[in-house]
């Protein structure tokens, strides 16, 4: 009993990844609309009004890793706004790992929409509310990626657990590095209620609020061009016949068993809409979907 209790905090220290916040200049750099940025100690804000969003992103690009922001979202009314944080790398065949917010009337629940995108293709959304209001306080939000699995999660809990299955024919992301990136921006022609509900900018400006800035992955390439870690960055050479990094480890290439039954409880209790399940819009079932509970 003792050791598999110190063996699930191994685990869960490992997930961690080892990592310590970063002040948000050291890894991200305003993409847009700098004068929609606010400093405050250490927290980063991002406003949103009638005249523009605002976006960031890392100076670097990473393969594999961890990468996690704590995020307080828009407040009271943030009807027909998104907030997203998302990696993803570049060119028509992109890879790409989304968080999106998607805003909502005052009193009515945010939902987080996931996406993957895997060579240029996505299509793989899924939407949760969240079990706690998220624009009382900052919370965690995380991408975890390595070749076996990306997994999505919340404070710590998977909510999301995309796995490898090459072997049954699925293409996984594995060969290119990524950015880190995140924007608030008006989506009210389809983001809340289905489009319905228009942003009222009356409210404005809504704004989104970051801190605790890590990431805990390879740097493929820096800002400053010097970066080339060869081992890591290439996405066919293993880490079983070089050095082994963190999210190499046997442990990480699936969800351990406390993981697996706080996904199983997300997908039970917060899960509103699956892309699996959606034979309406897929007349054939994708086919990571008839393997994915296993
Ligand atoms: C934006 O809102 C401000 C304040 O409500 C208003 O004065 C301004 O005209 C608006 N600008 C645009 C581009 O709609
Ligand atoms: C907003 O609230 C409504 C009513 O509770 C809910 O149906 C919807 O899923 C919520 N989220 C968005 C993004 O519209
Ligand atoms: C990659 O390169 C950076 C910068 O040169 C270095 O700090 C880091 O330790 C290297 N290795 C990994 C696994 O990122």
């Amino acid at each position: 009993m003792a050791s598999s209790v110190c063996f699930g905090l191994w685990v869960s220290l490992l997930m961690l990844g080892f990592a310590s916040s970063a002040k948000f200049d050291e890894l991200f750099q305003p993409s847009w609309a700098f004068d929609h940025f606010n400093y405050e100690g250490d927290v980063l804000e991002l406003k949103l009004d009638n005249y523009s969003g605002a976006g960031f992103s890392s100076k670097s690009k990473y393969m594999f890793g961890k990468v996690t922001i704590q995020i307080k979202l828009v407040a009271g009314d943030s009807a027909g706004t998104v907030t997203a944080f998302y990696m993803s790398s570049d060119g028509p065949n992109h890879n790409e790992f989304d968080f999106e917010f998607l805003g909502n009337t005052s009193g009515e629940p945010y939902t987080v929409q996931t996406n993957i995108y895997v060579n240029g293709v996505g299509n793989r959304e899924q939407r949760l509310k969240l079990w706690f209001d998220p624009t009382t306080d900052f919370h965690s939000y995380s991408i975890f990626w390595n070749r076996r699995q990306v997994i999505f999660l919340v404070d710590e809990t998977p909510v999301r657990a995309h796995k490898n299955m090459e072997d049954k024919g699925v293409p996984f992301p594995r060969d290119q590095s990524m950015g880190v990136y995140s924007s608030i921006w008006n989506a009210d022609d389809w983001a809340t209620q289905g489009g319905r509900v228009k942003t009222d900018w009356f409210h404005s400006p809504f704004i989104a609020s970051y801190k605790g800035f890590q990431i805990n992955a390879c740097e493929c390439s820096s800002a400053t061009g010097a970066t080339a870690n060869a081992t890591c960055c290439s996405g066919s050479g293993s880490g079983d016949n070089g050095k082994k990094f963190w999210w190499d480890e046997p442990v990480l290439s699936e969800l351990n068993v406390h993981q697996s039954h706080q996904l199983l409880w997300v997908r039970a209790n917060h899960m509103i809409y699956d892309y699996c399940t959606d034979t309406a819009r897929f007349a054939v079932t994708p086919v990571e979907c008839i393997h994915h509970r296993r």
